[in-house]
């Protein structure tokens, strides 16, 4: 039992055991993409918001989705932490003579600054937790739906947009980060994991591709939504 945890602790500690947690925690929010896009689809529901604030009405009260939420929040940290761990490594142990060693030829920019996108990502993240989470859960003056059982926040996403428009910007923006964050990321989880099959690996890596295409314009189309719906005077 003791060697068992001994090589668990090693095999955590190893630069690839690091990479795989990356790999690991990265397919696992790459889940929760996907179901927080789904569930933001009802934004585009032409019922005033009825059914979007239903489900975020469920979302904020099942215990469930509570105890999704503690996971989720494990999984960010986790991956932000590790990604901090390797990249302290990596700068420790680079070689300094670029002229042998480079970086700049060898491998493309997305995979140089996943760091950088990553701390961008993390920084939208914060501004749109703040916006979105924070103040619908503790603003008082958000205006009452369903008979006053909880809060309009179609209303609040919508205001949102439109009114704070750099808040718009910022989200198209942070999608192309996100976009090319995936496309990497995806990429080099399949590499980390050791997935290489001749006919498959090719099918999947196109797959995440289209995943890193397809889930950040999901997500860059919700403010261009509502900006086109202010500006046709809807
Ligand atoms: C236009 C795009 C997006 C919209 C309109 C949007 C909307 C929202 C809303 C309204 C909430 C609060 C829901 C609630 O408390 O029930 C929320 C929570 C959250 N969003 Fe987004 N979101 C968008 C994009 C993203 C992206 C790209 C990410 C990740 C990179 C993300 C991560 C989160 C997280 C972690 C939460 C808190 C967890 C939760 O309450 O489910 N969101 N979002």
């Amino acid at each position: 039992m003791v060697r068992v945890k001994n090589w668990f602790i090693k095999t955590i500690n190893s630069t690839l055991g690091q990479k795989m947690i990356m790999s690991l925690t990265g397919l696992f929010l790459i889940s929760f993409l996907v179901i927080h896009l789904t569930g933001n689809l009802m934004l585009f529901k032409s019922d005033d918001g009825a059914s979007f604030n239903a489900y975020a009405h469920f979302m904020s009260t099942s215990s469930f989705i509570k105890l999704a939420e503690i996971i989720l929040v494990l999984g960010f940290g986790l991956h932000i932490y590790t990604s901090w761990r390797l990249s302290r490594y990596n700068k420790q142990v680079r070689p300094q003579n670029y002229v042998y060693s480079r970086p700049d030829i060898n491998t493309s920019w997305t995979a140089r600054n996943m760091g950088f996108l990553g701390s961008m990502l993390l920084i939208f993240l914060l501004i749109h937790l703040y916006n979105f989470w924070f103040k619908y859960k503790f603003q008082a003056d958000i205006p009452l739906v369903n008979n006053g059982d909880y809060k309009d926040l179609y209303l609040f996403v919508k205001t949102t947009f439109v009114e704070e428009w750099w808040i718009s910007i910022l989200y198209i923006v942070a999608m192309i980060f996100l976009g090319l964050h995936l496309a990497h990321g995806f990429e080099s989880s399949l590499q980390t994991l050791g997935i290489q099959h001749k006919k498959y690996t090719p099918m999947l890596k196109r797959v995440g591709l289209l995943f890193a295409i397809i889930v950040p314009i999901g997500f860059a189309i919700m403010p261009f939504y509502f900006l086109g719906k202010w500006w046709v005077g809807d």
